[in-house]
């Protein structure tokens, strides 16, 4: 079904070397988009591109971090004829689950730059092409810290409650151009986030830890992706500024 969804198209996607953003860029591959994938990470990205090209895909891979400017202009430079239909804000990065009386300046910031200050230059950047194409999507990957304060630190959940206004804000300005942005909140998913998920501070997690008993389940990234999919293609039409969860009932 979701084979014909991409044809054609150009899907920008960022973390694309690990876990749901990886997941997400082999799927719209798969599905006929020329993905260009960003990340950090050179040797996760490129193992990404190896699968998508050896699947017969179209591919281009950007190192580089979606919070730093120069870095963003570089990886828009890279979309093909300048085109792109979808933009996936996937990458993203944990808080060690600090209060906020124990959060760090580094912290705090490097949490809001990578999972708030990213996602706005990337939009920055590709809300102008869109807009002179006649319409495309944006799909943020936010997480049920962008819903509850009660499952990460501080820094996350400001970062990922901003991360739904900002798809909102988005929403409304830009529909009248054919453009729509939404959401997606993930529980629990099985990836390599834990390098930034390690607890810092007992007295606090052990607070989180009596909302946990609530998963159901952990997700498969490509759990994730395929609501990223939907979203971001024709047959999501007309939904615009939806903040869907993808929690296994987590937060129901
Ligand atoms: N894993 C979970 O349980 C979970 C739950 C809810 C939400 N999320 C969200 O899902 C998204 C993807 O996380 P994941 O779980 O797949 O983690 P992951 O660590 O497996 O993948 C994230 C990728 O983003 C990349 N990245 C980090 N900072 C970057 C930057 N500044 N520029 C470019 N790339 C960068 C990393 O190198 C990594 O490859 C994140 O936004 C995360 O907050 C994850």
């Amino acid at each position: 079904m979701s084979g014909q969804w991409y044809e054609g198209r150009v899907a920008l996607v960022t973390g694309a070397g690990s876990g749901i953003g990886r997941a997400v860029a082999v799927r719209l591959a798969a599905a006929g988009a020329w993905v260009v994938g960003c990340d950090l990470d050179a040797e996760a990205l490129a193992a990404t591109g190896k699968a998508i090209a050896d699947a017969g895909h179209h591919v281009t891979t950007v190192v580089g971090d979606v919070s730093a400017q120069a870095d963003v202009d570089r990886i828009v430079a890279q979309l093909p004829d300048g085109r792109v239909d979808v933009l996936a804000n996937v990458a993203g990065v944990m808080d060690y689950f600090l209060p906020v009386t124990e959060v760090d300046d580094l912290t705090w910031e490097r949490v809001m730059a990578v999972n708030v200050t990213g996602p706005m230059r990337l939009s920055r950047a590709v809300l102008p092409l869109m807009r002179a194409a006649g319409g495309g999507a944006i799909v943020n990957v936010a997480s049920i810290g962008g819903l509850t304060g009660a499952v990460a630190g501080t820094a996350y959940v400001t970062s990922k409650h901003a991360l739904v206004g900002m798809t909102r804000s988005i929403a409304a300005l830009y529909a009248e151009d054919g453009i729509r942005a939404n959401v997606v909140c993930p529980g629990g998913v099985e990836t390599n986030i834990g390098r930034t998920a390690t607890p810092k501070v007992p007295w606090a997690y052990q607070r989180l830890e009596k909302s946990f008993a609530r998963t159901t389940r952990v997700a498969k990234p490509d759990e994730i992706a395929t609501l990223v999919s939907w979203l971001g293609s024709d047959e999501a039409v007309n939904v615009n500024g939806a903040v869907v969860a993808s929690d296994g009932g987590f937060t129901a």
